[in-house]
């Protein structure tokens, strides 16, 4: 008998964690070396959610909240929803989760029969592979490639589905390219749902809320012949800086969400009360959402002019979330070799292309960073590279 789950036992470690993990070991012996392979917002979370949690710690609101989600936060999550997605989901259909990333896994496991397919987009997340390996699913990539600018298609996604694809997951605004989905995109996936009933679609939207002027992001669910069908995946993590607070959710039908409240109930148990009564807060926070996405927008000029005018790199202007998907032609290095190199001559940290599944030479560098740091990055790259 084996004494490890072989499905746990044969994942890939998270590339991005590992990388995160060595830049933090290396600033213990060289504080100015520098880490932009996180991807958390560097910014407090906003003072009002910080004191609602306070309040309900003080008041010894300390103990299981036995149910899916706090009643008036699952309201609020549906009311925002509507409000700033234009999507219909039942409050019963929503499942508050320690993190959306927890709450793509819960919905994944909870759907998934060993032999099923689940299509996800590449480069893409690190954790979608690993998600529905562990759940006993078969993980298929649908390759978008960098000469269309990684745009989704009809056809690239005919050329993945087969007759036990049970899942495509998208993700837009997208880590690690920064695409957001377009209306000709969103159309195509209508179209390609229509004709495969069977495939659910599950959309994770967790960078919906840092979009870039000119661009704008469109939620699948809003789609009325498809809604049913669409688990859409949000958060406040990204949005509203609560990255280590741990906590995110799922909105699905009330059928659906029953059957993942089955497993939350034997595993997580609930979210933390007062964590929950705090986002109820940061559900309103859209001016400190606001402010933070601004300071995005430009620190993201800066960083992306500063790539661009390094030779041998380039980087198309993100549309949304806070990551720079950097292009290197360094004499035909690999994207390994490329953050070897940064960070042994420049001392900076990013993650390699191919923890997002692509061979090509890109680096993800997240901006979410003082514009010192940014314009220091840009400074020490370009002193090392050797394509002059
Ligand atoms: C694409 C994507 N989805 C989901 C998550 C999960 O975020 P969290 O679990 O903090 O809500 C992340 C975090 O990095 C992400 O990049």
């Amino acid at each position: 008998m084996n004494l490890y789950n072989d499905e746990i036992f044969s994942l890939a470690p998270s590339r991005s964690m590992e990388f995160i993990a060595k830049a933090k070991l290396m600033q213990k012996s060289d504080p100015s070396v520098i880490s932009l392979a996180g991807g958390e917002p560097d910014f407090a979370t906003p003072s009002p959610i910080c004191e609602e949690a306070v309040k309900w710690l003080r008041a010894g609101y300390t103990h299981y909240t036995i149910c899916p989600g706090l009643p008036e936060l699952r309201v609020g999550i549906a009311e925002k929803l509507k409000r700033d997605n234009n999507c219909n989901y039942d409050p019963d259909g929503i499942i508050v989760a320690p993190g959306g990333k927890f709450a793509i896994y819960l919905a994944i496991r909870s759907l998934v029969n060993k032999g099923d397919e689940v299509m996800y987009l590449e480069p893409g997340w690190v954790s979608y592979p690993a998600i529905i390996q562990a759940s006993g699913a078969t993980p298929v990539p649908v390759r978008l490639s960098q000469v269309d600018s990684f745009k989704l298609t009809r056809e690239k996604l005919e050329s993945a589905v087969t007759p036990n694809t049970k899942i495509l997951i998208v993700n837009y605004p997208n880590n690690p390219t920064g695409k957001c989905l377009s209306q000709g995109e969103l159309d195509d996936l209508v179209a390609f749902l229509e004709a495969h009933p069977q495939v659910l679609l599950m959309s994770d939207e967790i960078y919906e809320r840092i979009v870039f002027t000119g661009s704008s992001n469109l939620s699948p669910a809003s789609i009325p012949q498809i809604a049913s069908r669409v688990i859409t995946i949000n958060g406040f993590s990204k949005a509203t800086a609560m990255t280590g607070w741990r906590c995110g959710y799922l909105a699905t039908t009330p059928e659906i969400a029953k059957v993942i409240y089955r497993l939350y109930q034997h595993t997580i148990s609930c979210v933390s009360g007062f964590i929950q009564k705090a986002a109820v807060v940061a559900l309103g926070c859209t001016e400190e959402i606001e402010q933070m996405r601004k300071r995005f927008e430009a620190r993201r000029d800066l960083f992306i002019n500063g790539m661009n005018s390094i030779p041998g790199v380039s980087a198309e202007m993100p549309e949304g979330a806070f990551y720079a998907w950097v292009k290197f032609d360094w004499n035909s290095m690999n994207s390994e070799e490329v953050c070897n190199l940064i960070l042994e001559k420049a001392r900076v940290v990013g993650v390699p292309g191919i923890a997002y599944g692509t061979d090509e030479p890109y680096v993800r560098f997240s901006f979410a960073e003082s514009d010192e740091i940014l314009a220091e990055t840009v400074r020490r790259i370009k002193e090392v590279s050797p394509v002059k």
